[in-house]
């Protein structure tokens, strides 16, 4: 099954090369050089936050590349951990080093039972996961006699913790919100499988380990995205990590960043059937609503990852006539999205367009597709607010103010 698994990703990586042949972008890829000229648009499109060697996303070329590995062989040979070590310190490991990191991730995997307790006194069931996320990984600093110790070394232990902690807390608000017992992490399994086991309640097949370790990798890391930016602003004030990470869980919550996910699912159900698929497009279009799941700030071609999780969301949707049903619908719309919108705007599938369809047919409720998002970007926060904080400059950019100037101060009472 593993070597399935793996074929699809190499025959994803064919397509991609195929299809893509634009050059390399050289303003995006040589040392920057302040002050930069730039071409910058609303919402910063084209502002150059820094340098990093961390990774690179070329939107023409439809690349994903962390720390010059390629997202397509990452997907095929490496797992979530390991993948985590490499942004955070530069390098793939050794055998030794791997085993160290494993070690310390596994030492903080349980959840402190004050976190427990306080998760048991939230309306775990009722609110927003990504908040109730947000909420524990803030009392987590809390709890944390060294979470205001602002160094790199401490930053990155942080960041570890994390990087473990969160798989546990999605884990268990998946399983209070079900009415169940949070489930103790489990050490011999890896990240993700043990991510699927504690939001299920059920030991993963091989095959859904392996693809949730699959999208993990895919969610690790993006540039400056604003769940990115978010938490690297906070750091650079030399806040602390927990400060800076519940910032990006905050940020990524929002549909048109992380929030896609979930709301493709609702897109999906809402529109039923294949048969209906033509009809509610080109409503939204009359309604100029935004399909989600679709477009990009940086992709102009196919997003890499979509392309790697559009055809496990079809290997998964063959096990249930209700997953087929959504992965069919998936597929029509985005016929008629991309026959639409794609060579005239560069509109394509990005990667919250069939992660929830693989999220479902592992039994996961769509409400925790962005808390899994998290588990994965968690990675990517913490390797990038640490390269920043090597180097720091407080972010302070400015506005254009466009209000009144010299206007007379009138006590209340004067007021009309
Ligand atoms: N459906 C229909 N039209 C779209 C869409 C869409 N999903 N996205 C962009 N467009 C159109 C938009 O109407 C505009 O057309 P025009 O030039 O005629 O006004 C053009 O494409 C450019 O759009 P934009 O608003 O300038 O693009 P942006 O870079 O500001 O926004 C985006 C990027 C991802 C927020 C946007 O594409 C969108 O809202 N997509 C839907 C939400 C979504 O899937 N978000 C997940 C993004 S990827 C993963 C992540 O970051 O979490």
């Amino acid at each position: 099954m593993k070597k399935y698994i793996e074929e699809i990703v190499r025959q994803a990586k064919v397509r991609a090369r195929q299809e893509s042949d634009a050059e390399p972008e050289p303003g995006l890829i040589s040392p920057v050089q302040w002050p930069v000229n730039c071409d910058v648009k609303q919402g910063l499109e084209g502002a150059i936050t820094g340098q990093t060697e961390i990774g690179y996303v070329n939107g023409p070329k439809g690349w994903l590349i962390y720390r010059g590995l390629d997202c397509f062989d990452l997907s095929e040979h490496s797992t979530f951990e390991e993948t985590s070590y490499l942004l955070l310190f530069g390098k793939l490991p050794s055998k030794t080093e791997m085993d160290e990191f494993m070690a310390k991730l596994n030492s903080y995997r349980t959840l402190p039972d004050e976190a427990l307790r306080l998760l048991d006194s939230l309306p775990v069931k009722s609110a927003h996961p990504m908040s109730t996320l947000r909420t524990i990984v803030s009392a987590l600093g809390m709890m944390d006699p060294n979470s205001d110790v602002t160094t790199v070394k401490a930053e990155t232990e942080v960041a570890i913790k994390l990087i473990a902690q969160i798989v546990t807390i999605t884990g268990a608000i998946a399983r209070i919100r079900k009415g169940e017992k949070p489930l103790a992490p489990d050490t011999s399994l890896s990240l993700a499988a043990d991510l699927v086991r504690m939001m299920t309640g059920k030991m993963p097949n091989e095959e859904d380990a392996r693809i949730m370790d699959i999208c993990l990798i895919l969610h690790a890391d993006h540039g400056m995205n604003a769940s990115t930016f978010s938490t690297m602003v906070v750091n650079s004030s030399l806040s602390d990590m927990y400060s800076s990470i519940v910032a990006g869980i905050a940020s990524l919550k929002g549909p048109l960043h992380g929030g896609a996910n979930e709301a493709v699912l609702a897109d999906l159900e809402e529109i039923g059937s294949v048969d209906n698929v033509q009809a509610w497009y080109s409503l939204s279009k009359v309604g100029k609503r935004r399909v989600m799941g679709f477009g990009h700030r940086v992709y102009k071609a196919y997003d890499p990852r979509a392309r790697i999780l559009h055809p496990l969301a079809e290997l998964l949707s063959r096990r249930d006539p209700n997953v087929r049903r959504l992965y069919d619908t998936a597929a029509e719309l985005e016929k008629w999205v991309v026959g639409d919108l794609g060579k005239e705007k560069g509109i394509f599938p990005n990667v919250d367009f069939y992660s929830g369809i693989v999220y479902t047919a592992m039994g996961i409720e769509k409400a925790m597709f962005t808390p899994i998002f998290a588990v994965s970007r968690m990675s990517g926060w913490g390797a990038r607010a640490l390269e920043y904080l090597k180097n720091n400059r407080i972010f302070r950019p400015r506005a254009v103010y466009v209000g009144p100037l010299h206007v007379e101060y009138v006590p209340i009472e004067e007021r009309s």
